[in-house]
């Protein structure tokens, strides 16, 4: 989820969206270094007040020269200005509605910067398990939110990664900003025509795939 970190030089713009309880928050505290900007978005302020206390604010002190900030706030509508180079995001989507899985991508969309990759997860299998145990309409949010995921990897370049030594097992998507999935696709032979045509075709797909959700 924060390898990517270390490849980018120079200051560094990280974003997390919904940390929790923190265990990427500290794999990333890990990686700054001095004239990075860190930036946190979490909704639930007993989380907030527990990263602040366990993690934050010992770090601050240690690394003045790394600029932390934590919103306690919904990614939705957080005080939070990009352009960022990674944004870790934590969030199950699969517990939520359809529409604003879309408000939290376009949002996270705009905070990303052009070249930047955005990464997220969710637990191998989980759909398939949860489907049954679900009624009509919540197998119908599922189906939405899977195809969903599959139109942004098809826009953004997506790569996905299942980690086994993760438990439960999991799977993680890197989607690329809109310059790298562009180069991506040229790099892969698919060149003009993912870049414009594809992407047309995948919103289209997108806005069928959602029509009244
Ligand atoms: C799966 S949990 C935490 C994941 C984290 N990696 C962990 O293992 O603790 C997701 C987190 O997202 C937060 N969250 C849910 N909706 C959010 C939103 N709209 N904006 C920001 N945070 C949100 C929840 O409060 C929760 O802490």
């Amino acid at each position: 989820m924060t390898a990517s970190i270390g490849s980018i030089s120079g200051p560094r713009r990280v974003l997390e969206v919904g940390p929790g309880t923190g265990p990427f928050t500290k794999a990333i505290l890990r990686k700054l270094r001095a004239g990075d900007r860190f930036e946190l978005v979490e909704i639930n302020e007993n989380f907030c007040k527990n990263l602040e206390k366990e993690l934050l604010s010992g770090f601050r002190t240690r690394h003045p020269n790394v600029d932390v900030r934590l919103h306690c706030a919904p990614i939705e509508d957080a005080a939070v200005e990009g352009p960022f180079d990674v944004i870790v995001c934590g969030l199950p989507f699969n517990n939520f509605p359809p529409k604003l899985m879309r408000q939290i991508f376009r949002r996270m969309f705009a905070l990303l910067k052009p070249e930047g990759e955005l990464v997220y997860f969710e637990y191998a299998g989980v759909r398939v398990m949860k489907g049954p145990v679900m009624g009509r309409d919540g197998r119908a949010r599922l189906k939405r939110i899977d195809a969903y995921g599959k139109s942004l990897r098809r826009r953004h370049a997506g790569e996905k990664e299942l980690v086994l030594g993760n438990f439960p097992p999991a799977i993680t998507y890197r989607l690329k900003g809109e310059h790298a999935a562009k180069a991506h696709a040229s790099r892969n032979g698919t060149g003009k025509k993912s870049a414009s045509t594809s992407a047309k075709a995948a919103s289209k797909r997108a806005r069928r795939d959602y029509r009244g959700a």
